[in-house]
């Protein structure tokens, strides 16, 4: 599907999605689901290497079975999340488990159910390690202390950050911990440049060549899969670390095979002006997206926009006075009545 295709695709099933019975509601389209999965599993093949599912981004069980035909496994980032994901995973899609922190008791729950189980400090390895039958597959997080995200909120290579081992830290370290068998990374957000993974993977260079068996790496997420990405960066790093130590390699996207697939439907329960700007009431609220409260962020609606428009604040019904989606412009009013949806909700 080329990159036209595709926004034909989304803007026709947000039109859908308008027409659910009743609102609120939270749609998730199937056609998108698919389409964003395929086109990762597409890049994935081509680069070689295995594409999971990072729970995290969505956990709902029918979204988790529509994106099944696609990937080779499931990234859960805690005990709950991997019991979800063993629950719809097929016959040889594998399971991969990390979380910044477990207790004995999760360590233990993880590896019964986990393939692959990374850890986020060599303390926890060795809980890990001790309690590990062998079935399960250890890795250790590591920080490649490489930033791209200007929001040190999302930069899991912030300074000071509790995520992963510092590979600074990592080369004074003698001898790797006995049974180390993975390496795991994840230090981008929503970025479209994958020369960035390709800078983090050379910084594992020395570190790798350190690890006796070694037999695979998980590059994480924190990347857009869209048709119109360059994808040779990935081609060439997995191709890399192939070829140079005979791993295994995994991506684990979330956002990229869901969130273009979500929407959330409302319906403007009022519309009154305040200082040359319409208010429209909706029948949801930013609750339901956290992150547009938290983050002061805008999320697109499915309404079109001009540049001259109609100034509308979009507000969720809780009386909260911040509970606000955003202000837009609209090429035309928004009518009492009238539903909306909020797209890139998934
Ligand atoms: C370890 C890890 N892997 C994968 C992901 C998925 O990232 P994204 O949804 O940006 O692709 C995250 C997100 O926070 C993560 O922390």
């Amino acid at each position: 599907m080329n990159p036209t295709e595709f926004d034909r695709l989304i803007h026709t099933q947000a039109n859908q999605a308008l027409s659910v019975p009743s609102t609120p509601a939270y749609v998730y389209s199937e056609a998108a689901l698919r389409a964003l999965s395929q086109q990762a599993a597409l890049i994935a093949e081509r680069a070689g290497c295995e594409l999971l599912y990072t729970l995290k981004a969505c956990a709902l069980v029918p979204v988790l079975e529509t994106l099944s035909s696609h990937i080779h496994g499931f990234a859960a980032s805690s005990v709950f999340e991997a019991r979800i994901a063993d629950s719809v995973r097929r016959s040889g899609q594998s399971l991969h488990c990390y979380s910044p922190a477990y207790s004995p008791d999760d360590i233990e729950s993880t590896l019964a159910l986990a393939d692959y189980m990374s850890l986020n400090s060599t303390f926890q390895f060795d809980v890990a390690s001790a309690l590990n039958s062998g079935a399960t597959s250890l890795g250790l997080r590591l920080n490649p202390e490489l930033s791209f995200v200007s929001d040190p909120r999302y930069d899991p290579s912030r300074p000071g950050s509790k995520l992963g081992v510092l590979l600074s830290g990592l080369e004074k370290i003698v001898r790797m911990p006995d049974g180390l068998e993975g390496v795991h990374i994840h230090n981008n957000c929503e970025s479209n440049d994958l020369s960035q993974l390709a800078q983090s993977s050379e910084a594992l260079s020395d570190t790798l060549k350190r690890i006796d068996n070694l037999r695979w790496v998980n590059l994480g997420g924190g990347y857009y899969l869209g048709p119109e990405m360059d994808t040779s960066p990935l081609e060439q790093v997995v191709g890399r670390l192939r070829s140079d130590y005979g791993v295994k390699v995994f991506i684990e996207p979330g956002t990229a095979l869901v969130q273009q697939a979500g929407f959330l439907v409302t319906e403007a329960l009022d519309v009154f002006p305040d200082d040359g700007t319409d208010i429209v009431v909706l029948d949801t609220s930013t609750s339901h997206m956290p992150e547009v409260f938290e983050y002061q962020y805008t999320p697109a609606v499915s309404r079109p926009e001009a540049d001259e428009g109609n100034p509308t604040r979009l507000a969720g019904r809780t009386c909260l006075a911040g509970d606000i989606f955003g202000d837009y412009d609209f090429q035309d009013p928004v009518r009492t009545g009238e539903r909306i949806a909020i797209v890139d909700a998934g």
